[in-house]
């Protein structure tokens, strides 16, 4: 299910805030050239994550999931020039295409890539805790295990996004035997019975079809 409305809308709302800009359509052609799966978040909901930072006062940002850097670039511009976004990407041939992207954007005293697999590099982040803001945008089967580690990476206060939570509508079948969709139903049923956090999603219609971002907030130790 997909209107084009949906993407008309997208690009009237980037035509009059202003969203978009040449560094980010550079980085989605270098993506595009590279072969890298067209599955960055939306301009708006980049804007909305650097808005995020901005709003929180956000200086340590940590996203798990870097692809193209599409969503490390507006992170990355929230923070301001004296924060950090440690990023961490598994396919080295997603964090080349990025760190390119990150430079391009004029970025690169403010992102730190690391590249490997996510469940390996979190463990080495303790010394970097806490982070202000995590993005969660990497494979979706192992969401659970990535919310583990945010939580721990994590002080009250720290807002904790996961990208890509309603899968159009698959979200909502328990039957699903999708591994994804099994993934995304355990990261909202273990935020939901987590005392530590108070958690919303909200769906999203546009250029990327539907989908949504659930937002919570640590409240406890
Ligand atoms: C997929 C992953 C994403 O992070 C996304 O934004 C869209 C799709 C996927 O794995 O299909
Ligand atoms: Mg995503």
């Amino acid at each position: 299910m997909r209107d084009k409305r949906w993407a008309e809308v997208d690009r009237y709302l980037c035509e009059s805030l202003e969203v978009g800009d040449a560094a980010l359509d550079a980085a989605l052609a270098a993506n595009a050239e590279a072969g890298l799966p067209a599955i960055d978040v939306s301009a708006l909901q980049a804007r909305l994550l650097e808005l995020l930072a901005r709003m929180m006062g956000a200086r340590r940002v940590l996203e798990i999931g870097t692809l193209g850097g599409f969503s490390t670039i507006s992170m990355a511009r929230g923070v301001g020039r004296s924060g950090r976004v440690i990023t961490v990407e598994a396919e080295a041939d997603h964090a080349a295409v990025a760190r390119a992207n990150i430079a391009r954007a004029g970025l690169t005293d403010v992102v730190d890539l690391r590249l490997g697999m996510a469940l390996d590099i979190l463990p080495t982040l303790v010394t970097e805790a806490p982070f202000d803001m995590i993005f969660i945008d990497a494979d979706k089967e192992s969401m659970v295990a990535y919310l583990d580690w945010a939580l721990r990476l994590s002080r009250i206060g720290t807002v904790i996004i996961g990208d890509n939570v309603v899968r159009s509508g698959e979200v909502a079948n328990p039957r699903s035997a999708d591994p994804s969709v099994r993934g995304v139903q355990g990261y909202l049923q273990a935020m939901g019975k987590n005392p530590r956090l108070i958690a919303t999603a909200l769906q999203t219609v546009g250029e990327k079809g539907w989908d949504g971002l659930a937002v919570a907030l640590v409240v406890a130790d």
